[in-house]
Parts: structure tokens; C-alpha cells; sequence
């Protein structure tokens, strides 16, 4: 990878986890998204007592970032308090978006266990209008 290492923006993605609302799954995860520039946005779940409004790390990472002015994106890092977390579908399509086939998605159990797919592995044919 370019500007950061996949170590290190997995490291601010599990550092960022600790601020995840999450009260109702206890599930903590933490995203840390690199943007073409090198800048890091990073973000955590905010759950609701209306579950339908609980918000992933994933895409808190991106709305930050998009609405920050930057849309260019190189790789996202994801840790969780459950170990190795993948994206889920909503966040899939989201990412898509934005991203081309070869971004980087990197989770794992710890900084020392990384995995590190593509967009175009978590979504394949993915709708684009
Ligand atoms: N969650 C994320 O934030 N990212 C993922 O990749 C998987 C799931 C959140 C949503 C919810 O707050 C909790 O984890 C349990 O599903």
C-alpha cells in the first residue's frame, strides 16, 4: 500500500473502535478509511434504539469523508471487538460507490493477522446505475 502502512491504518482503526455507540449488540467495530490524498477518516457504529437507524463503522468512515470534500479513496481497515469483521452488504454497495475494484478492504483478528481483499472480491457485479 502507498502513504500508510496496512498495519498502522488497522492499528487507528482498532484505536477508533473504542468510541463505537453501541449498547444494544456490544458489538464495537472501529473503520479507518485512506483516502488517494493520505488523509484518514476514521469512524465507529452508532446504533438507535430504532435498529433500523444504526449506522456501521464502514459507512460512518465515508459520510465523514464525503462530506469533508473528499470522494478518492485507496483502502479502508476495519477491527471489531469480535475479531476479523467483514463488511456487510449495505456497506458493500456503499463503498462501491465510491470506490474502484481494486480497493483495498483489510480486516483481521489483530494487527498481526491481517486479511486484505478488493472491492471487486466483497462485490462482485455489483449495481452501478
Ligand atoms: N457493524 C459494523 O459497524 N460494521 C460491520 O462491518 C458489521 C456490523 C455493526 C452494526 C451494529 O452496530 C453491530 O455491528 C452489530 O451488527
Amino acid at each position: 500500500m502507498k502513504a500508510i502502512a496496512e498495519k498502522e491504518l488497522y492499528e487507528k482503526a482498532a484505536e477508533t473502535m473504542t468510541l463505537a455507540y453501541a449498547p444494544f449488540s456490544k458489538f464495537q467495530v472501529g473503520a479507518a478509511l485512506l483516502a488517494k490524498d493520505g488523509r484518514v477518516f476514521t469512524g465507529v457504529n452508532v446504533e438507535n434504539s430504532s435498529f433500523g437507524g444504526t449506522i456501521c463503522a464502514e459507512r460512518t468512515a465515508f459520510v465523514k469523508a464525503i462530506s469533508e470534500g473528499c470522494k478518492e479513496f485507496t483502502a479502508i481497515a476495519i477491527a471489531s471487538s469480535g475479531g476479523k469483521a467483514w463488511p456487510c452488504g449495505i456497506c458493500r454497495q456503499f463503498m462501491q460507490e465510491f470506490c474502484s475494484d481494486d480497493f483495498q478492504i483489510i480486516t483481521g483478528d489483530d494487527a498481526d493477522s491481517l486479511v486484505v481483499s478488493t472491492m471487486k472480491e466483497m462485490l462482485p457485479e455489483g449495481f452501478k446505475l
